[in-house]
């Protein structure tokens, strides 16, 4: 059985203001009824393949992951974020000697679950042969947010990766593209929970020594776990892409096509509704105009490309194009 690891570490500035600080991106229904995090655990239910899964969230977060996810579900709580690479780590360390993790963002929307679920086994295929695999999504333009997958040789169902390349520069991102063998790293991984950490001690062992010490020195408290705050905290944080899959020379890749987004602002929720508006509106002489609000009625008379986000006493109005400064406004740090 693969043990999946469900990642919460809030965030999601750019979807502001339906995403807050008191309830970011995840625990938010952005497509479909259940929340990107109820999705992710729906995605890994079927108990033939998973094992229980495993939630790393921040503390704050704890009492929303509950509400949405029952008392039963094993979380480890941080004290505060180290970024994805510590979080992996306390999860590994928690986890059983000789199992295979499957590493799930809840920041992401997978429109064809089977896929996904195919994905996995061919994934901890190669992650039982001691690779770290990652999900490989076709690359569609010139994106500088993501990680770049390098194909190789061919392995089982997967490639063995040539390079790893973490958010690129835009020119690299175009040469990327054009060259024809990379693809976007989709952020969800398969590895042997013993071999990640190998490649951690051997890439990062201060992390390492220091994600050991405070799960050593951590306290269970019925499903949840919390590692020591004063050890944690004294942990530079980085994410796994940079701290482990760039420098591993045991780095794979599965190609998936399952209708992913990441969903990452105003204007790719818009096109993964397919322009759809949600709440009360009404639209006249408009294209290309979405309207989502929680309450007050919405009329848009005469525009084109434009996005309005009604959220309790907060208000956006936007050129759809310029949906990805939403994370620059003083409003999406301060509510
Ligand atoms: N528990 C926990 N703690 N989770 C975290 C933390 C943390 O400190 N930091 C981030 N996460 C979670 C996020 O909630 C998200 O679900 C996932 O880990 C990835 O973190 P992001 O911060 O969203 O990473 P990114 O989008 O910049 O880049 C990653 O994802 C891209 C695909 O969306 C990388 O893996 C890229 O290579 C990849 O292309
Ligand atoms: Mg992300």
């Amino acid at each position: 059985l693969i043990k999946p690891v469900i990642l919460c570490g809030g965030g999601g500035t750019r979807l502001w203001p339906r995403s807050r600080p008191a309830r970011p991106k995840p625990f938010l229904p952005l497509l479909g009824e259940r929340t990107l995090f109820q999705q992710a655990l729906d995605r890994v239910a079927d108990p033939d393949q998973f094992a229980a899964p495993l939630v790393v969230a921040g503390e704050a977060h704890v009492p929303l992951v509950r509400e949405q996810c029952g008392d039963e579900l094993a979380i480890i709580a941080e004290p505060m974020g180290r970024n994805t690479a510590p979080a992996i780590a306390l999860a590994a360390l928690r986890a059983q000697e000789g199992s295979v993790l499957l590493v799930c963002p809840s920041d992401h929307y997978i429109a064809d679950a089977p896929a996904f679920r195919e994905a996995a086994r061919s994934a901890a295929q190669l992650a039982q042969q001691g690779w770290l695999v990652s999900f490989g999504i076709e690359a569609s333009h010139p994106h500088t947010g993501y990680g770049y997958l390098k194909r190789g040789e061919a392995l089982a169902d997967g490639f063995r990766l040539d390079a790893f390349v973490e958010k690129p520069d835009l020119a690299t991102a175009q040469r990327f593209l054009a060259d024809g063998h990379y693809s976007w790293n989709g952020g969800i991984f398969a590895f042997g929970r013993d071999v990640f950490l190998k490649e951690l001690r051997r890439h990062r062992p201060e992390m390492a020594v220091l994600c050991e010490a405070a799960v050593a020195q951590g306290t269970e408290d019925g499903a949840l776990f919390r590692p020591d705050a004063k050890v944690f905290e004294t942990i530079r944080g980085e994410s796994i892409d940079y701290a482990v899959m760039e420098n591993t020379a045991h780095a794979a890749m599965v190609p998936v096509s399952m209708g992913w987004s990441d969903i990452g602002s105003w204007d790719a929720l818009r096109e993964a509704r397919g322009g759809a508006s949600r709440g009360p509106h009404e639209l006249l002489d408009c294209s290309g105009v979405m309207v989502d609000s929680d309450g007050p009625r919405v009329s848009v008379v005469g525009l084109d490309d434009v996005i309005v986000v009604v959220d309790g006493d907060e208000i956006l109005v936007m050129r759809a194009d310029a949906a990805q400064d939403v994370g620059k406004l003083d409003g999406a740090s301060l509510s």
